[in-house]
Parts: C-alpha cells; structure tokens; sequence
C-alpha cells in the first residue's frame, strides 16, 4: 500500500512509497482505512528529532478513517464503523484512566504502542506516536480508535484528533478559562486557534494572539481574537487590555524556551501559564528562585488537552455541529498523499493554519 516514510530522524523529506506492508490485524487490533489526515507540527518535530521518535516510521497521528477489520476479540467496534485516531490509547484501568487523567496512560503506549506494524522490504517500519496515519491503511490496538457519528466529515473529524482536541481541551480542560477573563495566546497554527476557539467558548473578555506572520494574525481573528500582534507590540497591547498587570491566561503553542518564558511573563501575578508547544527534552527554560513564590503565577503543561477521548471527542463534534466550533475554516489546503512534503513546506513558511491530506 501507499505511505509516507521517514528513513531516519532529521531527515526533512518524507518518501511516498508504493509498497509499504502492514501486519495482520491480531487479537484486539483493528485495521483501519485512513480517508483524511491533518499536518500537525508535531510530525515534523517527529522527523527532526524534537519530539523522540523510533525510526524508519510513517508520520501522521491527526487521522479518521473508516474500520475495515477487526480482530479477534474485539466486540465493540465493527466494519464500516467510522473513528477518529486516538495517539494516546486509555487503557480504561489504570489509575489515570480511573482519576479522569486518561490523556496520561501510558500502558498502551509504552507496551504494544511502539510494536512496529508497517513493514518495508521486510525491515519494522514504526508509527509516529504509536498510529502513522500518512497511508492508506494502519492496524491499530482497538483502545486507539474512538467510533463517532458516520454523519461526521472524515476532514472535522481529524482535526478533532489533534489539533483541536489539544487547543480547546488546553483552554477548557486544563487551565479552565473562566468567563470574563484576559487571555493571550503565543503561536496561530492550528493548535493555537484551536486554543483561541476553546477561549472564546469559556467566555473570555479579551484574547490576544501572538504571532510573527501576519496572515496568522488574520487567521485569529477570523476565529475569534479580539487582538491580534507580532510579538514586539505585546507590551503595549497588554497596557491596553489589562492596565499592564498582565493577562489572566496566557497560551503557548509554539514549543520554543523563548516563547514560554514570554508566556509566563505575560501572566499577571496569580495567573496562569498553560504550555501546550513541544519543545526539545534538552532545551532548558529558566525562572527564578524568587519570582516562583513571588508571583504567585501557576505554570501547567497541557497534555492532549488533558482529554478523556472517550468522551471529549463527542464534546468537540457537538460543539461543532451547533456551530460553537468552526472546524472547516481550519483547512488551508487539502492535499493527497504526494503533497505531504509540500505541506510540511507551508507550514514551516507559516502559510497555513493546517493542511489536509485526503486519502
Ligand atoms: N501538548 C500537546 O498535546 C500538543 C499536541 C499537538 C501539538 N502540540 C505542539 O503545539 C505546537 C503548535 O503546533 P501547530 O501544529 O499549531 O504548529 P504550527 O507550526 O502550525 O503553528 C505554530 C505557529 O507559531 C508561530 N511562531 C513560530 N515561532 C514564533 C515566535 N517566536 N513568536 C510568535 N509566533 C511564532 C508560527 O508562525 C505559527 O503560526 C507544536 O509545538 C506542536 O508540537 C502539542
Ligand atoms: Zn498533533
Ligand atoms: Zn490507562
């Protein structure tokens, strides 16, 4: 079958190959036929090493598609069953599964997630994060696919996968954004106005997008900043928005050392600075010994939006079927499987919010 391949990390191209295999479908798998697929930057942070990643692999990991196997055992998904791509399988018995913090099970991840499925002239080919979904087809365990709606577009219904589970899910999830409040929002891909959306459901006053590209800047706006600045101009707008105190919330999607020490100083004292860019486990961001206590600011990392997919994705598709979520205006550009490369292209050039690889 068709798939996108990286051969190793810091490779900047991906290979679109026609004859990259799949492993049966074995016990508690199910095979699943991608139809669309977005470009999140956590894939080329993938590639060059950012985010750890076994190699050869196929990326993608923001995927739908349609079930065409199951495996022995499993009883509650069937054929013809539409699904969303879960890149952090809950194993539904651990204690985070249990605590409401299922974003952070790992015992399918660390275990039979990182067991090679592809195969390429006969050599293990990995999925990015445990999925790839840049081909045509992925076996999967069947704790990683979430069924939904068949009236569900296969293009809103990948997004959910990441990009906006992750930006909604930061903002009303993690650090619960209340009504009313100032928010400011580092990075308008397509996590961060995803973020920019979870904050205007949660009612915030004022949100100020912050971004080096202009066309970013309109992007954000169009879905919902208030404000919207390249990061020079911060300083003058946070006077404006909130007397120079600060921003109540501040958001980082981006995953630079730079940029989230920008998002906690933009916080007012007794804020909070939500980190949902990934940046590289040796890049260090520094704070002082005084200001932690001082300040008085919380710091959280957001994990996935810190979703329980289970449930949270059927929250996203509501709030997208009543119009609350504008899912399709994410779409820059919709690409097959060739345009990969390209897409990967635009969005280091900041052209786009997210492209779509149909399949
Ligand atoms: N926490 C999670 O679970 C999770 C999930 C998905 C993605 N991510 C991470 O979120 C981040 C954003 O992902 P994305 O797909 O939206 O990326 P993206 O590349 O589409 O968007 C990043 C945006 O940041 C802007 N930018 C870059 N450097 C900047 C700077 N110094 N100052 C201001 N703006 C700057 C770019 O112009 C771009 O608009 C990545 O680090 C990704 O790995 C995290
Ligand atoms: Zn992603
Ligand atoms: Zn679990």
């Amino acid at each position: 079958m068709r798939a996108a391949v990286v051969r190793q990390t810091g490779d900047e191209k991906v290979e679109v190959l026609d004859n990259v295999e799949l492993e049966d479908t074995g016990p508690g798998q199910v095979r699943v036929a991608i139809k669309a697929t977005g470009v999140c930057h956590s894939d080329l942070s993938a590639m060059s090493g950012v985010i750890p990643q076994p190699a050869p692999f196929v990326p993608g990991h923001e995927g739908a598609g349609e079930i065409v196997e199951v495996g022995p055992g499993v009883t509650n998904l069937a054929v013809g069953d539409h699904v969303i791509v879960a890149w952090i399988p809950p194993c539904g018995q651990c204690k985070f599964c249990l605590n409401g913090q299922a974003n952070l099970c790992s015992a399918i991840t660390m275990t039979v997630g990182y067991i090679p499925r592809f195969k390429l002239d006969g050599m293990p080919v990995w999925g990015m994060a445990g999925t790839g979904t840049f081909c045509e087809e992925v076996v999967l365990p069947s704790q990683a696919v979430v069924k939904i709606p068949n009236d569900v577009p296969m293009s809103v219904a990948s997004l959910i996968g990441c990009a906006v589970m992750t930006g909604v899910g930061s903002a009303i999830n993690t650090a619960k954004v209340r009504p009313g409040s100032s928010v400011v929002v580092f990075g308008c891909g397509g996590v961060g106005v995803s973020i920019i959306q979870g904050a205007k459901l949660a009612g915030a006053a004022e949100i100020v997008a912050v971004d080096l590209v202009e066309s970013k800047r309109e992007d954000a706006r169009r879905f919902g900043a208030s404000h919207a600045v390249d990061p020079k101009d911060l300083g003058q707008v946070s006077v404006e928005v909130t007397g120079g105190d600060g921003f109540d919330y501040g958001f980082e999607a981006i995953g630079l050392p730079t940029t989230i020490r920008a998002t906690y100083d933009a916080v007012r004292r007794g804020g909070t600075a939500c980190i949902v860019g990934v940046g590289k486990a040796d890049q260090m961001v520094e704070f002082s010994a005084f200001e932690m206590f001082f300040a008085e600011k919380t710091l959280m990392g957001s994990l996935w939006g810190s979703a329980d997919v289970r449930v949270d994705f059927d929250r996203m598709i509501r709030l997208w079927r009543t119009g609350r979520l504008d899912l399709e205006s994410m779409v820059s550009q919709k690409l097959g499987l060739d345009g990969i490369n390209q897409a990967f292209d635009d969005m280091k050039a900041g052209k786009v919010i997210r492209t779509l690889i149909e399949i």
